[in-house]
């Protein structure tokens, strides 16, 4: 098995292993590299939905989406599926999944099952690199400061989210989750200190006024919206990536209109942030 550095700021990229056979040695130091670079993007795999599943669990219990379609006998797993007839795909937006949570999912496992013949990359955005990156006086500024996260406005339904994608996305009225956690995580693994806003679930920073928090919000996501901070990740059939929600955003490009792109996810619960 081979890891290696996928960007300075975000992921590794992880060759040369079968994740149906690893050993516990091998666990480990693939938990120990994504916990230290908040992403790992592990090369040609042939999983069958009980591998993916299995694998999964290694890391904790799976913490089920509300409202991604599953597939069909795996409840467990969620579709992340465009069609030829397509336009809106699913996550084309800089976010983290789960943030409205109050125990947000520590991560997402995706399995790339049909990947169009060019495009449908993913980016990836380090939250750590992002914070060191900060001036030290945003730094005095944000710290301390508690954010309000929720999913109405994507999820429930008036958000058109669930007409949009084709009823990809659905169980409207089970969205109006909400969670305030700190703008400035220390990472529950390793103590590292990251921002953790994001545009798509991040509704306000608690106990300011509006105006100022929305200015606040957008020079923070301005500012970790610079290339330096990313990873852009191209897919091959038969790769995973998995993030950890608490370290990095992720966007999933919408570039391949009028082919298929569809991938399996599984996202595996967290621990409550402080
Ligand atoms: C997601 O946001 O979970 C989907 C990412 C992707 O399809 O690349």
């Amino acid at each position: 098995m081979q890891i290696s550095k996928a960007s300075d700021a975000v992921g590794a990229i992880v060759e040369d292993v079968d994740l149906k056979t690893i050993s516990d040695d091998q666990f480990a130091e693939i938990r120990s590299a994504f916990f230290d670079s908040g992403a790992l993007f592990i090369k040609n795999q042939n999983l069958a939905p009980e591998d993916h599943i299995a694998f999964a669990e290694r890391w904790s219990d799976i913490d089920i989406n509300r409202f991604f379609t599953p597939v069909e006998g795996y409840p467990q797993i969620a579709q992340v599926l465009k069609e030829p007839d397509q336009e809106v795909n699913i996550g084309g937006v800089w976010h983290t999944d789960h943030s409205y949570d109050q125990v947000p999912a520590m991560s997402s496992i995706l399995y790339a099952l049909e990947i169009p013949p060019t495009g449908g990359d993913t980016l990836f955005a380090g939250m750590a690199a992002a914070y060191d990156g900060l001036s030290d006086e945003m730094k005095a500024r944000i710290d301390g400061l508690k954010a309000r996260h929720g999913n109405a406005h994507v999820f429930g339904q008036q958000s058109g989210y669930s007409e949009q994608t084709g009823g990809r996305v659905g169980n409207q009225q089970s969205a109006g989750q909400e969670a305030i956690h700190p703008v400035v995580l220390a990472h529950p693994e390793t103590g590292a200190k990251g921002l953790y806003v994001n545009p798509g679930f991040t509704l306000n920073i608690v106990d300011m006024a509006e105006e100022e928090s929305t200015t606040l919000l957008k020079q923070l996501y301005e500012h970790i919206m610079q290339p330096q901070f990313h990873f852009r990740f191209q897919w091959r059939e038969g790769d995973i990536a998995m993030w950890d929600n608490r370290s990095t955003w992720h966007y999933a490009l919408n570039d391949y209109q009028g082919h298929r792109r569809y991938m399996h996810r599984i996202t595996v619960q967290g621990v409550a942030l402080h």
